[in-house]
């Protein structure tokens, strides 16, 4: 045989080799899952369901379609699995659970050479950090986050009033929430608003720059190891840089200057969430990394709530007629003034449309997969083998008919109120509805007694002194949901409404 054929022999043995090795190894990775329903490609390939689901910008609606098709629990990728059901999700998250983050999380990291409270991974590392953050999140340690939030929806009335309601012009709901929002937790966090309210616009580009990157970040959070490419020279240029004009890396440019600004001989001390986290011992690279997590963690999530409400309160009149009976009843203050967080926490009809909304369309719908612990798990008989990874499915536990009533498909705060005439089911539909903040766990969100706070507050005062016209009823928003949603060209119309408690605003 001549020296060139052997040499042609040699790579196609190699190869097929190769070839054979790879496909007996998806055939090991089909085989160990194989008990467990799902989409029948899944369990071949993430390009096959993950990916394209994922980038379908539409995973609430598959992950809903899932549940219906599959049951409650479902793989959906080689080594992917989730769930629909609210107890299992309640044993992973549990306090004690050997449950862990799986790399997926690895994908928040916003600033490649810094890892923040979302993107760790390592427990006891992210133990530390929630020790020291814990304590300015929870607004103990933090001056005024209450007047804070009052300037900034008065800011947001005031925007409504001047530039369109005096004019009788519609706006982007969809945008002016995430304005809201946005600028609610820079103040919180370090001391003044971004100013998109002020300026009646996304400032630096960042909402249109960072909602493009989401489908990219969403493929990553399957692929958490190309991250390791940014590393390389050149393509470590790709990166967003803290000397950017627009978008993240302008973010990451004033999260550099505000963090420089609490450190060093002539640092500033302040008592707003960053001075908290910095007396607590947050180093200043921390402290970077650290903001630029609560600006998306705190924005889109909490815009998403407002929104929603906003859709379901002013095209159902029964629920609105109601909220607003609620507000009216509120002993008369000035317009000039905001519902103090107290008064708002104890209206019932409030908290349940607020706990509706969430429970109706959560906001963070990421599959936040953990990996099933070294020794496997079981769950009614199913087994899980160690390292699959196990995800939940937010908006199948959300609808879950067991827990929500044969009615689960339909917004009706209702409910909420219903069950208090049973501890036992008002108990659960509690524990299961605080799930979409990550539950009760060593996880949960952080952010969470400052959302309500402000949702409630928010729409308290929309709904007090506007009547909400959606100007096109057919197609309200464009809504798009890869692990947290973007929503825009939600067109509204607001009119001043006559009210019982200070006449015509
Ligand atoms: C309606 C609004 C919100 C929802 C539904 C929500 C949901 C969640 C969820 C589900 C998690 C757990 C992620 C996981 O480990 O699987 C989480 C974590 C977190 N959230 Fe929120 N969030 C909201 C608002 C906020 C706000 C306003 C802030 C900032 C002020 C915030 C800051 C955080 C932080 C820092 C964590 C990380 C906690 C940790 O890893 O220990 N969130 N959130």
């Amino acid at each position: 045989m001549p020296l060139g054929d052997k040499r042609l022999g040699l790579i196609v043995c190699l190869g097929s080799l190769l070839v054979a090795a790879f496909l007996f190894r998806r055939l090991r990775q089909w085989q160990r899952l194989r008990h467990i329903p799902g989409p029948p490609l899944a369990g071949l390939s993430r390009f096959f369901w993950l990916v394209p689901l994922v980038r379908s910008s539409r995973l609430n609606i598959w992950l809903q379609e899932l549940d219906k098709q599959y049951g409650r629990i479902v793989r959906v990728g080689p080594n992917t699995v989730v769930t629909s059901d609210w107890k299992l999700w309640k044993h992973v998250m549990s306090a004690r659970s050997p449950y862990q983050r799986s790399q997926r999380f690895v994908a928040f990291r916003l600033d490649m050479t810094n890892d923040n409270i979302v993107s760790s991974i390592d427990e006891q590392e992210h133990g530390r950090l929630r020790a020291m953050m814990i304590h300015g999140y929870s607004g103990k340690e933090v001056e005024g986050v209450e007047a804070k939030m009052d300037i900034d929806i008065l800011s947001l009335v005031h925007l409504l009033e001047s530039r369109y309601i005096l004019h009788n012009k519609a706006f982007d709901f969809g945008r002016k929430a995430q304005y809201f929002t946005t600028d609610v937790i820079a103040h919180l966090a370090f001391g003044k608003p971004f100013g998109f309210i002020s300026t009646d616009s996304d400032v630096y580009n960042y909402i249109e720059i960072i909602g493009n990157q989401f489908p990219s970040m969403s493929v990553l959070t399957l692929f958490p190891g190309l991250l390791q490419i940014f590393n390389w020279p050149l393509l470590n240029l790709l990166l967003p840089t803290a000397e950017d004009k627009a978008g993240l890396g302008k973010l990451m440019g004033i999260a550099k200057r505000t963090a420089a600004e609490r450190f060093g001989p002539d640092r500033k001390v302040h008592k707003d969430m960053l001075g908290s986290f910095v007396a607590r011992g947050l180093t200043q690279k921390e402290a970077e990394a650290e903001i630029l997590m609560q600006v998306i963690a705190g924005s889109d999530t909490s815009a998403t709530t407002i929104r929603t409400a906003m859709l379901h309160l002013a095209t159902n009149s029964r629920v609105l007629r109601k909220l607003q009976a609620e507000i009216d009843s509120v002993a008369p203050y000035s317009m000039s003034e905001v519902i103090k967080d107290e008064t708002a926490r104890a209206l019932p009809y409030l908290s349940a449309v607020v706990k509706e909304i969430l429970r109706w369309l959560p906001p963070a719908m990421d599959i936040a997969t953990r990996v099933v612990p070294p020794g496997g798990d079981e769950w009614n008989g199913l087994a899980l083998p160690p390292g699959t990874e196990l995800g939940w499915n937010a908006i199948g536990i959300m609808r879950d008919s067991d827990v929500w009533g044969d009615d689960a498909d339909q917004f009706r705060p209702e409910r909420w109120i219903e069950a208090e005439a049973d501890p036992d089911k008002l108990r659960d539909m509690n524990t299961v509805g605080d799930m979409v903040f990550g539950g009760t766990s060593r996880y949960q969100c952080l952010g969470r007694i400052v959302a309500l706070m402000e949702i409630k507050k928010v729409l308290f005062e929309l709904f007090r002194r506007y009547e909400f016209e959606v100007m096109n009823p057919g197609n309200p928003w464009t809504s798009r949901c890869w692990f947290i949603f973007v929503q825009d060209e939600f067109w509204l119309k607001a009119h001043p409404r006559q009210c019982a408690t200070g006449g015509m605003v």
